[in-house]
Parts: structure tokens; C-alpha cells; sequence
């Protein structure tokens, strides 16, 4: 890099080395605060259509703190299938990325699975989901960056979502050790072993590091689950005892985390924060409470934020 190219180009925060931009940018995230859900909650009169105050409204809340919770108004009927697309489109984003249990329109209907593929997968159970970003198993040129939830029906009781925005995560393991971040930011960090059924490939090995900067927005990105199965970290003390930490942070449920339960009607944007999902039951008739949602993931951030 020549000097003018130096002189000109601002140093990320997330470089282990550029303390003045660090402890700017560490100033300014904590200073929005920690909201809660109904704080970065929007009304939205028609979702399939929402007007141009009401994006605006959602993507102040998604640039703060990465999520914002929608609502639609009970008067517009159910969101659906087509009307949930077409608010992603309306958020400016294009196709979903393909996911091997996605139907064709890329997007995915979460509910309890007794039979087939998907029932293999934890989010086609009423299991506990533990923490963990979107496609963490996905290779670095799939790295997924935003995922909608819509809710269109609960479960009778459980099925409660938390949120985390890694942000504060990342400023709280960097104030505590920061050779904790240069180990989460190695390449060689996090494996996710191949998915193999019957012999057959589905998903290659998959290897990486937990944070990394996305370089079109220089945006953070992390990569985590906190799945202990089928996991493989760095053997190595100082990654071992980052991963753990971050275990400790997100069991103990500290400042940050929003716990919030989805009701029909309601649906998450976010730019792929760490969540996680309590067990649930369903009522074992068809005509009672069974849990429904519809997910969408993307390759880019919520345009515009
Ligand atoms: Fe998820």
C-alpha cells in the first residue's frame, strides 16, 4: 500500500492493532444502548407492502443494534407465505439463499417434522436450539448475513427466541482478553465436520474463523454455534478458553440478550445476530396450537443498513 492509499483508508476497528478506531467504535456502539424487544418493535399496517416510513423505522433499529421485531396489524389477515417474500423483496433483498431443507422459493417453514429429511435437523423438532448464528456450517463464500423469522402461529406453551447481537459480544471478549479475538479471528478456529448420509456428501467439512470482517461493508461478522456435538475447535488453550468464555457469556443470559417470544404475526429482521430457541409444545392436534415460522436467510446484509 503506498502512503496516500494509507493516509486515506480508515483502519477497521476490528484490526487487533488500530486502538484509536477500536475505542471509537467501541464508544459509539455502546452508546445506543441495550433496547428491548418492544423498543425495536414496528407496527406494519400492510407487511407484504410496507411504506417507505415504516422501512425507514426498521432499518434505523437494524443499523443500532442489527435486529428489529416487526408487527403486522391484525386487520391486514396473515402475512403468508407470498406476503412474507414480498417483504423481503420490499427490504430490498433478492432470492434467499438455497438451503439444502428450503422449499423453492428459498424459503424455509420451521415446524415439527415426525418424518423424512428435515426431522434429523434440530429446527424441524420442538427441541431447545442452542446459540448460534445462521449457517455457520455454510463454506466462506456462503457466509449468510441477514435472516428474517415470521411467526405465523405458536406453539401452546415454549418456543421463546433470544437474541444477541455479536457486537457486544465481540467488545466484551476483546476488553477481557484480547488474544482471545486473534484466536477466534484464525482461519483455523472453528470446524464443522462434513454432513455425510448414507455415504453420500451433503455439506463438505467445513473450516473457519468466528469473527471475521465482512470486506464490502467492513462490517463484523461472527460465525458461531455453540453445539458441543459434531464441533471441532482449534486445539489450542487460547482458543479453548475463548470458546468457553463465550459459553459462559451466553448461559449467563447477561446484558444485551433479548428474550422474546414470537406471536403470530410477528417476525424478526436481522443481520444474522446470535439467537437461540427455547423447547415447545405443540398441541398434538391439527386444528390447535402448532408452531409455525417461515425463515429467509441472505447472503448480504438488510440493504441499508
Ligand atoms: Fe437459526
Amino acid at each position: 500500500m503506498n502512503a496516500i492509499a494509507r493516509e486515506t483508508s480508515a483502519a477497521s476497528p476490528f484490526d487487533l492493532e488500530a486502538s484509536d478506531a477500536w475505542q471509537a467504535w467501541r464508544a459509539a456502539r455502546l452508546e445506543r444502548g441495550m433496547p428491548t424487544s418492544e423498543d425495536l418493535s414496528v407496527p406494519l399496517v400492510d407487511a407484504a407492502r410496507p411504506v417507505e416510513g415504516e422501512l425507514a423505522a426498521l432499518r434505523e433499529r437494524i443499523r443500532r443494534h442489527n435486529l428489529a421485531f416487526y408487527r403486522c396489524a391484525p386487520s391486514a389477515g396473515e402475512l403468508g407465505r407470498r406476503g412474507f417474500a414480498d417483504l423481503c423483496g420490499a427490504l430490498g433483498f433478492d432470492r434467499p439463499d438455497p438451503h439444502e431443507c428450503a422449499d423453492e422459493d428459498g424459503i424455509s417453514a420451521l415446524q415439527v417434522c415426525g418424518a423424512g429429511r428435515r426431522a434429523g435437523y434440530i429446527p424441524y423438532t420442538d427441541r431447545p436450539l442452542s446459540w448460534h448464528c445462521d449457517g455457520y456450517y455454510n463454506p466462506p463464500e456462503r457466509r449468510i448475513r441477514a435472516m428474517l423469522l415470521h411467526c405465523v402461529a405458536d406453539a401452546r406453551e415454549g418456543g421463546e427466541n433470544l437474541f444477541l447481537d455479536p457486537e457486544l459480544l465481540y467488545i466484551r471478549l476483546r476488553d477481557e482478553n484480547p488474544e482471545w479475538i486473534a484466536a477466534l479471528n484464525d482461519p483455523r478456529a472453528l470446524t464443522i465436520p462434513a454432513n455425510v448420509e448414507n455415504g453420500v456428501t451433503l455439506r463438505a467439512a467445513s473450516t473457519g474463523p468466528v469473527f471475521s470482517v465482512d470486506p464490502r461493508s467492513g462490517h463484523l461478522h461472527m460465525r458461531f454455534t455453540a453445539r458441543t456435538r459434531s464441533i471441532e475447535w482449534r486445539d489450542d488453550p487460547v482458543t479453548r478458553a475463548a470458546a468457553q468464555r463465550i459459553h459462559e457469556i451466553l448461559a449467563e443470559e447477561g446484558p444485551g440478550v433479548l428474550r422474546h417470544r414470537l406471536a403470530p404475526g410477528e417476525g424478526v429482521i436481522c443481520n444474522n445476530v446470535l439467537h437461540a430457541r427455547t423447547g415447545f409444545t405443540d398441541d398434538p392436534d391439527a386444528a390447535g396450537h402448532r408452531r409455525l415460522i417461515y425463515r429467509a436467510r441472505f447472503p448480504r446484509r438488510v440493504p441499508g443498513t
